[in-house]
């Protein structure tokens, strides 16, 4: 087995009376990527922060490559790259300069530097815009800026947070393939996202979390295997119908509506018969059905039954 490059151990931080992260533990090996999920607020990105010397844990502890974050911040950095919520990157450079300023922090000497930045420019299809400012930049091109500035130097660990949030979906497709090109070539990634098709895509491991702690972990085709039930999936005509339909599905813990699409989900204990019961009741009641659909689960419905439902 690989040794692990990130190690986290009962991680924990308060703001005040909110418990952002409530006593956090897992591992990343190197060459692989730990998708950590969970809904706004959950505490992706204080993990994060705290894991990057961008914050300090109020208890528990976490090295990378052994470097501790809390005493030795310094040697931490060196070993890390980051593309966080916010960015990094100065608007007042064009992506080549900050490039080129990211490998002189990280210390690449300068014939390596260049090829480095251009390597990176060419992979990542920076092309077209890499010499202009970055303040006339689009959203989605400064999001991949911050990507690769993340990855310059190679580092062991790498901690991307939401990096596919509003990028087109070739965008997407690209920064997928060289997200995984880097654990391929051993780094060890964390990965936030809000798109669960990509952690299902990318991640080896996932870790949900809500209210800062542990609420699921395991590979995707796990995760998808332990919810072991198939999924009805029903439109109604009218959103109004959404509640009552519910009441008739079954019991609370297992439906879920989604007024704005008119849609109700139900987690079948019993499979096909079960859906059979549950439309006719529908049918019974007068309730107009559009369509429906039996599914397997998807990470969605893993995400959907692991973590709560806040309004
Ligand atoms: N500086 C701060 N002061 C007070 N509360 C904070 C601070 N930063 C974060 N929080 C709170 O901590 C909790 C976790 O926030 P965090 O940003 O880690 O969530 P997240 O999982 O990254 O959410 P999102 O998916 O929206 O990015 C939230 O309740 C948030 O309001
Ligand atoms: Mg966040």
């Amino acid at each position: 087995m690989n040794q692990p490059v990130i190690v986290v151990e009962g991680l924990r931080k308060v703001y005040g009376d909110v418990v952002a992260v409530a006593g956090l533990d897992f591992e990343v090996e190197a060459g692989t990527i730990l998708g950590l999920l969970g809904p706004n607020g959950a505490g992706k990105t204080t993990t994060i922060e705290i894991l990057t010397t961008l914050r300090r844990a109020d208890a528990g502890r976490a090295t990378i490559a052994g470097f501790d974050v809390g005493r030795q911040p310094e040697l931490v950095r060196r070993v890390i790259g980051l593309a966080g919520q916010a960015a990094a990157v100065d608007d007042r450079l064009t992506a080549r300069e900050n490039l080129d300023l990211f490998a002189r922090l990280y210390k690449l000497p300068a014939p390596e530097r260049r090829a480095r930045v251009d390597e990176l420019i060419e992979r990542f299809d920076l092309g077209g815009f890499a010499d202009r400012l970055v303040a006339t930049y689009s959203g989605g091109q400064r999001r991949r800026l911050d990507v690769v500035a993340a990855l310059i130097a190679r580092p062991p660990a790498i901690f991307l947070d939401e990096p596919t949030t509003g990028l087109d979906p070739r965008s997407r497709l690209e920064l997928w393939r060289e997200i995984r090109a880097m654990a391929d070539e051993g780094a060890a990634v964390v990965l936030t996202t809000q798109y669960l098709e990509e952690a299902d895509r990318l991640a080896d491991d996932i870790v949900i979390i809500d209210r800062g702690e542990v609420v699921a972990r395991g590979a995707a085709d796990e995760l998808k295997k332990d919810l072991g039930r198939d999924v009805l999936v029903v439109h109604v005509s009218d959103p109004a119908d959404l509640p009552r339909a519910a009441e008739l599905a079954g019991d609370g813990a297992d439906v879920a509506t989604d007024a704005g699409h008119r849609m109700l989900t139900v987690q079948l204990g019993d499979g096909p018969p079960e859906a059979l019961a549950v439309l006719r009741r529908l049918s019974d009641a007068g309730i107009p059905v559009e369509d429906f659909q039996l599914r397997r689960p998807t990470l969605d419905d893993v995400f959907l039954t692991h973590t709560e439902v806040r309004r």
